[in-house]
């Protein structure tokens, strides 16, 4: 990718085309939300969800929030109980993100969830993201749309400086309405604070507070979404069940090998030492070996580099689950 890239397309049919052109490609784009610029990728294709991270630096595989054009779009992919579904009606399209059971027969990769059985699942009140949901017929992972550690972009600038030659295109339209990422909640619980108080989603309750984590921590300023963070997050990963051993060449008695490049498995990562494919094949490489019958799960060394250090951070977690 040319160090020239993102371009920067003001909103239009033409911007939407070539943005959905790429990301049927399996690429990913940068577009406006309501809240945040997001960057989007197919949330089906799992090489397209490790792009993101890829683009991202991000050093770890936090689950993604999946953007889809309507409500019932939202229920072809996640259970809605009779609560969920009043917010829903309430306030989507908006700043509202509403964590669910994930359905077996949604088509989302498992990288989107991080192979949780929940999803984080909104509908977006803005034209450039709703033409490119639209346009692409497909829900889109997108987290904002800044290199990790840097703060949220509410611009096509910001986005074009955070990530730069990392992405290859940026639609631009003007700046995001609320400044701070989405509100989400789960069971009736707010797990990140935004622009949807609790006094908007729960009028006259005296549940639902701001969890307790939050409100400790000084508040980020606005505009920062990136230390807002939701309290599940850091348990918010899949763990398989059996003993995980790392950087292992070869497999040993009662173990199921993950392999990577040169040292091949019962499964592999990337047999070609692809990092990117790796990431993507990540937890369903999990899932599989804890489905194996052996007793315990052995994985090849990755390379502490690029999305690797994101891969070997989810390793290190799954290795040694709190
Ligand atoms: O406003 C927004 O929400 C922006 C725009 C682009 O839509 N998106 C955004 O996505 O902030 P992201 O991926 O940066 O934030 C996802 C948050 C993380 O804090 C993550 O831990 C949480 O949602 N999350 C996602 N899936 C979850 C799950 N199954 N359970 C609990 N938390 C989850
Ligand atoms: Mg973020």
């Amino acid at each position: 990718m040319s160090p020239t890239n993102p371009r920067i397309l003001p909103y239009g049919a033409a911007a939407i085309a070539e943005a959905a052109a790429l990301i049927r490609a399996g690429g990913c784009v940068a577009a406006p939300t309501e809240t945040v610029y997001g960057l989007a990728a197919d949330a089906t294709d799992s090489r397209a969800v490790a792009g993101i991270y890829a683009a991202k630096g991000r050093p770890s595989f936090n689950p993604l929030i999946v953007h889809v054009p309507d409500f019932a779009a939202a229920e072809r992919i996640a259970v809605f109980d009779a609560a969920a579904r009043d917010l829903a009606t309430r306030f989507w399209p908006g700043p509202l993100t509403l964590v669910l059971p994930v359905r077996a027969d949604a088509g989302i990769a498992a990288l989107v969830t991080a192979g949780l059985d929940t999803i984080a699942i909104r509908v977006p009140d803005h034209r450039a993201m709703q033409a490119l949901l639209a346009a692409t017929g497909k829900p889109l992972a997108a987290p904002s749309a800044n290199a990790s550690g840097s703060i949220s972009p509410t611009r096509a600038a910001h986005v074009a400086a955070s990530l730069a030659g990392r992405i290859p295109l940026v639609i631009d339209d003007g700046a995001t309405p609320a400044g701070v990422e989405s509100t989400i909640v789960m069971d009736g619980r707010i797990l990140r604070p935004g622009p949807l108080t609790q006094a908007d989603l729960f009028p006259g309750e005296g549940r639902g507070q701001v969890a307790t984590q939050l409100e400790t921590g000084p508040r980020p300023p606005p505009g920062n979404g990136e230390g807002v963070t939701a309290p599940g997050q850091l348990a918010s990963h899949y763990a398989p069940a059996k003993p995980l051993r790392l950087g292992a060449m070869i497999g040993q008695k009662g173990e199921w090998l993950i392999g990577f490049g040169d040292v091949t498995g019962d499964d592999t990562l990337s047999a070609s030492g692809d990092l990117v494919e790796a990431a993507a094949n990540l937890f369903d490489a999990l899932h599989r070996a804890d489905a194996a019958p052996a007793a315990a799960i052995a994985v090849a060394p990755i390379p502490e580099s690029g999305i690797g250090v994101a891969i070997n951070d989810r390793l290190r977690r799954a290795a040694h689950p709190r």
